[in-house]
């Protein structure tokens, strides 16, 4: 979690500018993001809230490196002080179901353990423990077609976490779960990111989700995607899921988040209908 007062000083993870992609599809160009540009602290978890097809996941694809096909530009911060500026070693949790089918629970997350150099007894004690965390500690020879929906998302979730990413890429984590399951990763993910202190780009619909989680949220606007405004989360480190919802600020900032995206939801159905 972000220390505000002393956010300035911090060395930052990622610079992003004038971000851009546009796809071409059946002879038409659809311009996704437009004009993102974003300093991330290192440590910060930042949250982003946009309409439906914004360009969210796009966004997401482009800083998980999967996406090279975009115009503006991506700067890597200095990681532990040291001058190589390569890209931070990140892990991503796709928004649809992203795990192997042919492997159980536990193999799911040793194999995303496989690009790192870990001895086998240290990556099974990974696996062990994110899986009991995320409390998948008995469905470990599961296989994916044997987990609920949810299960199988935090399944993919304890894979991205046990590799303890520098950077940790997230597309709505948490949508497949039931909403107390949701309330108990919210409140592991704090946790962890406590302890971990990693970088997190965090994708969400749900406003209480993203005032939850971050220390900085960012609104987009209906596509193309661009950056509507960027509201600070006042709430400190130490946070408990529940308590938080009822401060009275949680509340104020819930209605004002709703106001600024409520005209964006709006246009993205005019621009569906429109279309369709
Ligand atoms: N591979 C692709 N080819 C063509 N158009 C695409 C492709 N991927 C995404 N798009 C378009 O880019 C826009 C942004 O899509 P994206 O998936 O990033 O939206 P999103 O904000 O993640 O939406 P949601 O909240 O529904 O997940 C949409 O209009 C979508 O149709
Ligand atoms: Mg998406």
């Amino acid at each position: 979690m972000a220390d505000t007062v002393t956010d300035a000083l911090r060395p930052f993870a990622l610079d992003l500018t004038n971000i851009r992609k546009v796809f071409f599809a059946r002879q038409q160009a659809v311009e996704a993001i437009s004009n993102v540009s974003l300093r991330i602290q290192e440590g910060e978890v930042v949250a982003v809230l946009g309409p439906s097809g914004c360009g969210k996941s796009t966004l997401l694809r482009i800083l998980a490196g999967l996406d090279t096909d975009f115009t503006g530009t991506l700067d890597w911060g200095h990681v532990d002080g040291s001058t190589d500026k390569e890209r931070l070693r990140s892990a991503t949790v796709f928004q649809s179901d992203s795990t192997f089918p042919w492997l159980d629970a536990r193999k799911n997350v040793l194999m995303g353990l496989s690009g790192l150099t870990l001895d086998r007894k240290t990556a099974a004690a990974r696996a062990d423990t994110y899986l009991n965390l995320v409390g998948l500690g008995a469905f470990q020879k599961s296989y994916p077609h044997e987990l609920s929906g949810g299960m199988r998302q935090r399944v993919a979730i304890a894979r991205a976490l046990a590799t303890e990413p520098l950077l940790l890429l997230m597309d709505e984590p948490l949508a497949a779960l039931d909403s107390q399951t949701r309330l108990v990763m919210q409140q592991e993910l704090l946790r962890i990111w406590a302890k971990t202190r990693s970088t997190v780009v965090y994708i969400t619909h749900d406003i209480g989700e993203a005032l939850t989680l971050a220390d900085r949220i960012v609104v987009m606007t209906a596509r193309p995607g661009r950056i509507k405004a960027i509201e600070t989360v006042p709430f400190g480190a130490d946070r408990n899921v529940i308590a938080l919802r009822g401060e009275p600020e949680f509340g104020r900032l819930e209605v004002a988040l709703w106001q600024l995206l409520a005209d964006e939801v709006g246009q993205t159905l005019q621009q569906q209908e429109l279309a369709s």
